[in-house]
């Protein structure tokens, strides 16, 4: 790619540049894509943070799918485009060209089409880690309809929650995923959480694990079937730069999760040239993202970046623990895989399974190691340096969120200096600001404070779907003039940045973000339960862990029946995922004389930093803290 950074003299003249022409710098990146129209010029950005209202390349139409698969089939026809690793590993691996992928993806665009799908219409997957969920992904693109992608962790009251937020008309599953050596039952999950949606008029089937499942005539239909009835020619929908391409739900720190919107022409543009400069992507390499598609970086990372760039793609349906902890080391050996992109979740619990799973595995294809969704703590960051990458493979440590579309700060990968647990430097384009509690910006080096962005990308997102006004108050009002990122960050005395973690009221827990009024919201519905409060604390596989403190009538009689009673329902409501890790009873909560909750105390004391909770004489009852402290667990 011809916007490839090649060394760190250039990456920092490049950055200079595009602070100071941020228009002319985009102009010129998007400029290497495929548009069937070019967006005005004098409209490359039009943008105001208090509204707020962010347009990118106005005018330019354009189809991603075009940009991924179409403009490679001349040159790239015949390079895979992805390779497929099953959760079996007795299953034979299944690889696309790119030619093969295009043909795949405009036959099941056109499936979509003879089901009734429309340009417009939100369209909700729900499916394992089968190269089919690529596919459904791209074809959504391909047709204009917007995709909302649900993890396959997320429980029916969740999903029926995401469908009716969007309003989807037709739902993409599968029978059942296989995940390890369990099964999950995907449709039937998908039939409980439609009974309270009555948007969704199909169903599309893809079998899988061939479970037991039923059929609604009428409303469920088979992949297989459907496929049969379709031509692989289809032309690929006009779309304008600012039209949605899809909605991914994320919690944050009140309420539901909410549905950030990505319109079609500045992801494109900023998930392209991020990929190919953080990983210095060179045309022969195989790239492989463990992340699930369910999650922005697989959208991101496995999806449109690695296709945006011609290159090939490597995903896996399963764990990295099974079979054995060994697995992801088998598979960049089997593949040949050259740069691995994991989470620091990943590592510390294969760090912790010990080095004979990494024994006589082939890992010297390996050229560049990335790293993302949570901060990575220096043990973890060395084992990964030392041990998988053999002391030889940089590591680029990538700060970023759903929100922001694609990586915002993160070293170019084997191009300057890096150091464990510093994201580094932001990436062109990417104005940061730290700021004090008032806004201030805190200029300078060695200063910490909360992370924010001062000027517009083109991978930011628009708005959270169907509530604009919940976007500005999330992230926009915080800090006038200001993109807030909910993390606190320190810059220190050479200028690399370090991410601290959430400065609001959202965990991180094995790199699933969660929002603590959601776990508080579930736990409240449990008949017995008064008022919950939850917190994070340090995890030292998860990262985070989840402690609830929970008011009940009266102190529960057998309090095992109760946790799991109330576990019970936060798989019902949430999902497995945000199962608290300690859920303890207490007689009231830390508050002030206003009725707040008093966090600040309740994480210290899940910290189990007892002799360190700092002021509580503003507290309406001093004495709570002493019985939370006693009873401790
Ligand atoms: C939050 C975003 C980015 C895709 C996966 C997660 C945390 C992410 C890092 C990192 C420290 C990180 C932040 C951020 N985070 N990457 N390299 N170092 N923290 O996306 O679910 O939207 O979560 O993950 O706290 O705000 P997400």
């Amino acid at each position: 790619m011809n916007y490839q950074i090649q060394s760190f003299a250039e990456y920092e003249e490049v950055y200079k540049y595009s602070l100071e022409n941020p228009e002319a710098f985009w102009a010129k990146i998007a400029g290497y894509y495929k548009w069937s129209c070019l967006w005005r010029e004098d409209k490359v950005l039009d943008w105001n943070f208090n509204e707020p209202n962010i347009k990118w390349f106005e005018g330019g139409k354009l189809n991603i799918t075009e940009n991924c698969l179409d403009r490679h089939l001349e040159t790239l026809g015949n390079k895979k485009a992805i390779i497929w690793e099953p959760n079996d590993t007795n299953e034979a691996t299944r690889t696309f060209t790119y030619k093969q992928l295009h043909e795949e993806v405009c036959r099941f665009a056109n499936l979509l089409k003879n089901n009734g799908a429309q340009k417009g219409d939100r369209i909700c997957i729900y499916m394992p880690m089968v190269p089919e969920l690529a596919i459904a992904v791209l074809a959504c693109a391909r047709i204009g309809a917007i995709h909302s992608v649900v993890f396959g962790g997320f429980s029916a009251a969740s999903i029926s929650d995401r469908i009716q937020d969007a309003q989807c008309n037709i739902v993409i599953t599968a029978d059942g995923a296989f995940r390890g050596a369990k099964q999950i039952p995907l449709k039937s999950i998908i039939d409980e959480a439609l009974v309270s949606c009555s948007s969704v008029k199909k169903v599309i089937v893809l079998e899988r694990t061939k479970g037991d499942i039923e059929m609604k005539p009428d409303r469920d239909v088979w992949w297989h079937d459907e496929i049969v009835k379709v031509t692989a020619d289809c032309q690929a929908e006009l779309m304008d730069a600012e039209d949605l391409l899809f909605i991914l739900y994320t919690s944050g720190s009140t309420g539901k999760p909410k549905g950030v919107v990505h319109t079609c022409g500045g992801y494109m543009v900023y998930v392209g040239y991020t990929f190919v400069n953080v990983f210095q992507y060179q045309p022969n390499e195989i790239f492989f993202c463990t992340a699930d598609i369910g999650w922005v970086t697989g959208h991101s990372y496995i999806i449109y970046g690695p296709l945006l760039n011609g290159a090939t793609t490597l995903m896996f349906e399963g764990i990295p623990n099974y079979p054995d902890a060994g697995r992801l080391w088998d598979i960049v050996a089997k593949h040949r895989v050259n740069i691995l992109y994991t989470a620091p979740t990943a590592i510390r619990s294969l760090m912790q399974s010990g080095l004979d799973f990494i024994k006589g595995k082939d890992l010297t294809t390996l050229t560049k190691l990335g790293s993302v969704g949570e901060p990575i703590n220096e043990e973890a960051w060395s084992w990964y340096h030392e041990h998988i990458g053999r002391s030889r493979c940089p590591i680029a440590d990538t700060w970023w969120q759903t929100e922001t579309g694609g990586i915002m700060i993160s070293p170019i990968v084997g191009l300057g200096v890096t150091k464990p647990g510093y994201a580094m430097f932001p990436l062109p384009g990417i104005q940061l600001v730290i700021v004090d509690d008032q806004g201030q910006e805190i200029k300078g080096n060695n200063v910490n404070g909360n992370l924010c962005i001062k000027f517009p990308w083109p991978g930011m997102l628009r708005t959270t779907y169907g509530d604009h006004e919940r976007c500005r108050l999330n992230y926009f009002s915080t800090y006038p003039n200001f993109y807030f990122t909910g993390d606190g960050c320190l810059r220190d005395s050479d200028g690399h940045y370090r991410i601290t973690g959430r400065v609001d009221d959202v965990l991180n827990v094995s790199g699933h973000r969660i929002g603590t009024a959601e776990v508080e919201n579930a736990i409240d519905m449990h008949p017995d339960v008064i008022e919950t409060a939850v917190v994070g604390y340090p995890h030292a596989i998860k990262g985070q862990g989840i402690y609830a403190f929970v008011i009940c009538k009266q102190l529960p009689k057998d309090e095992v029946n109760t946790r799991n009673e109330i576990l019970k329902i936060v798989i019902k409501e949430i999902g497995a995922i945000a199962k608290p890790d300690k859920i303890q009873f207490v007689n009231g909560l830390p508050k002030t004389r206003s009725g707040k909750i008093m966090r600040r105390i309740l994480r210290k004391i899940a910290e189990g930093e007892l002799d360190n909770i700092g002021d509580v004489t503003t507290l309406l009852d001093p004495e709570v803290v002493q019985d939370i402290k006693r009873r401790r667990l």
